[in-house]
């Protein structure tokens, strides 16, 4: 029979800065969603980085490109993300590794994040082999040089981005 513990909702965040959204990004959500109940990929308000595009730009990317995931859904965030995650009766919090060299931030991070609310747990999920070079900001960098980035973002990213770059020269 089942108890109240597996009759739970599992409710997981994907969080990030997604400037923008890329691939690899997407790769791990939709392992999430495979993974969890319900999906919340949350962008962080106010990162210690200098974004390209806006809050709202960041956003809207991701709810384009995750639609096709019935347990997505895409909100913002502001402040300690372990708080976040219990507001919203969160109860993983799902990061992408793609390499080694990511290790020693995240563990520093998941462990910080434990120590602040140890019920709140940290997965990793490691992206698909051919993302495990990707980030946002070498997807930016290529595209302010001119280089293709097809196949590294979502056509409809790759578009708002040549004309973010665009706007700015
Ligand atoms: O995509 P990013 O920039 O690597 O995402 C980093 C992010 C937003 C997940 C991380 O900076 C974060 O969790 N910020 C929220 C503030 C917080 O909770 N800080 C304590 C972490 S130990």
């Amino acid at each position: 029979m089942a108890n109240e513990t597996t009759m739970a909702v599992k409710r997981a965040l994907v969080p990030g800065s997604f400037d923008p959204v890329t691939n690899g990004h997407l790769d791990i959500i939709a392992r999430s969603a495979s993974l969890f109940d319900e999906v919340m990929v949350v962008v962080a308000r106010n990162s210690s980085k200098q974004p390209l595009f806006s809050l709202v730009e960041r956003m809207d990317m991701l709810t384009e490109v995750c639609q096709p995931f019935r347990n997505v859904s895409v909100h913002t965030f502001d402040g300690l993300l372990v708080q976040y995650a219990e507001v919203n009766a969160a109860t993983v919090i799902v990061k992408g590794l793609r390499a080694v060299s990511d290790f020693e931030y995240e563990l520093q991070m998941a462990l910080m994040n434990r120590r602040l609310a140890e019920h709140v747990e940290t997965m990793f999920l490691m992206t698909g082999a051919e993302y495990s070079y990707l980030s946002s900001n070498i997807v930016k960098e290529i595209a302010r040089l001119g280089g293709a980035i097809e196949g590294l973002v979502p056509k409809s990213v790759e578009e708002r981005l040549r004309k973010k770059l665009t706007e700015r020269e």
